[in-house]
């Protein structure tokens, strides 16, 4: 048995027979006083794949979850090489785990088989598709374990496991066990779903839709095909606010305004966050509100053609601004106070939601940062018509299923899920599938831990 990645050695020492390989040089310590029998291979596990003709009848393990922004360097490069000499292709934007799993399974004899913890990203996340696909062109059996509850309960990370068996074989469908909660058992359990990958790729390579019932699904495509139903991006533009790189810099209270002596004709109200998206509209009673509580919500707009006035000079030199030019963001424009992008939307879309994302209008020509989506109509459907249909749960439940869940009990909508979002005019779902629709909502949301000990939504 090989472990890829085998840190202290939990999965070798339950095997007498295996060999694992270990960056972390006091890790691999461990091991070898653990295990004394194991074979263990100190360093980079994909320049050791790449090398190695070593062949392994079983592969476990948990292999490490380092996201894009950190998987970085010659050891990514690595992996990605290796990956794609055997057909698997993997963008720079791959979390660790997803090349482990592709490069593991090259090492397999003919029948070989392997179990694996994964992130539960294995059921919604782009870069998994890869993963999925090429294990489905090279064993018999792929099977996913969706787990509702944590397997880890001290991680924020939720986790789903994987198997697959028959190595040197062929599937054309992924099986997928449903289960609340996991405990040990000898073999993987029974599954209640075995999704046709043709079906997989039209829900764009998810698994998670297939948590709900079977008839919902299908409701959901016939609803997408009726002539009364969008996609989001049909009807609107879904794009990012704009980015300040100090905020706290850039945002000011109409007090600090008012005794900085910063003329109005530089400051926009702005909407900072997903908590100011309350209600179906801002309107000038919300900002006057705003303003009344001294809210930090006057975004200070200065272009490079403004002559800028005294008052505001000084702000700029003051020792705030010598600290907020220094930020990455501000060094890489010119000049560093003009903040790019700042437009006024039609309407304010919630990037990261509690219950569900929010369509607000916006009646008083705000401006908004990159902690929500910017939203401009194309003319298809009136704003009101829109947040009608935004307002019905089954378009809930397609937030649900295009968005994905963040940890904590939180939603999140990247401006492309949300573009997918399917809205239909029809004012009522067909009486026998409200309750349907209720209850895959309700699903949805129970896979993403709303309403367990959600962590409240970030502020910026
Ligand atoms: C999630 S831990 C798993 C450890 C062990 N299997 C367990 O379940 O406790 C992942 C391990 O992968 C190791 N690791 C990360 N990148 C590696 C690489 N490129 N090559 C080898 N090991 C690596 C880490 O040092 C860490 O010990």
């Amino acid at each position: 048995m090989l472990d890829p990645a085998c840190g202290d050695g939990r999965f070798l020492v339950a095997h007498s027979n295996s060999v694992g390989v270990e960056h972390d040089g006091d890790a691999a310590a461990i091991v070898h006083a653990r295990a004394p029998g194991c074979l263990i291979h100190e360093g980079d596990f994909f320049s050791w794949a790449a090398e190695t003709r070593e062949r392994f009848q079983c592969a476990a393990g948990n292999p490490p979850f380092i996201r894009y922004q950190r998987f970085t360097g010659e050891v990514r490069n690595r992996a990605i090489r290796l990956c794609a000499r055997h057909g698997a292709t993997f963008t720079s934007l791959t979390s660790s785990w997803a090349p482990f799993i592709v490069a593991t399974a090259t090492l397999l004899e003919p029948n070989g088989r392997m179990a694996f913890v994964v992130p539960a990203e294995i059921g919604h996340a782009p870069y998994a598709q890869p993963v999925l696909k090429y294990l489905a062109r090279h064993f018999d059996l792929v099977q996913v374990i969706a787990v509702r509850q944590k397997l880890f309960p001290g991680l924020s990370e939720d986790c789903w496991l994987l198997y697959c068996a028959g190595w040197g074989g062929r599937t054309e469908t992924i099986a997928l066990s449903i289960l609340d909660s996991f405990t040990f058992q000898e073999s993987p359990p029974e599954p209640n779903v075995c999704v046709a990958l043709q079906d997989w790729q039209r829900w764009g390579g998810r698994l998670r839709p297939f948590l709900l019932s079977s008839s919902l699904r299908s409701f959901y495509w016939e609803i997408s095909e009726s002539p009364q139903s969008h996609r989001f991006r049909e009807l609107a533009r879904v794009g990012i606010g704009y980015v300040t790189g100090a905020n706290e810099f850039f945002h000011l209270r109409p007090s600090d305004a008012e005794r900085l002596g910063v003329p109005e004709r530089f400051l926009r109200a702005c909407v900072r966050n997903g908590r100011c998206l309350t209600g179906r509209a801002i309107t000038q009673a919300t900002v006057d509100k705003w303003r009344r509580s001294d809210d930090p919500m006057l975004l200070l707009r200065l272009t490079n053609a403004d002559p800028i006035p005294k008052a505001v000079r000084d702000y700029l030199d003051s020792a705030a601004g010598q600290q907020a030019r220094e930020t990455y963001k501000c060094r890489s424009r010119k000049p560093w106070y003009a903040v790019p992008d700042v437009t006024v939307p039609d309407a304010f879309l919630s990037y990261m939601s509690g219950e569900t994302a929010a369509l607000v209008a916006n009646r008083a020509k705000c401006v908004a940062t990159n902690s929500v989506h910017v939203v401009r109509l194309s003319g298809v459907w009136n704003l009101s018509e829109l947040q009608d249909a935004w307002e019905q749960p089954f378009t809930e439940l397609s937030c649900e299923l295009e968005g994905h869940p963040l940890g904590g009990g939180v939603l999140k909508l990247e401006p492309r899920e949300a573009g997918q979002v399917l809205l239909s005019r029809a004012k009522t779902l067909r009486h026998e599938m409200v309750a349907e629709v209720a209850e895959g909502l309700e699903t949805m949301r129970r896979w993403r831990h709303y309403g367990q000990n959600a962590r409240s939504l970030p502020m910026d």
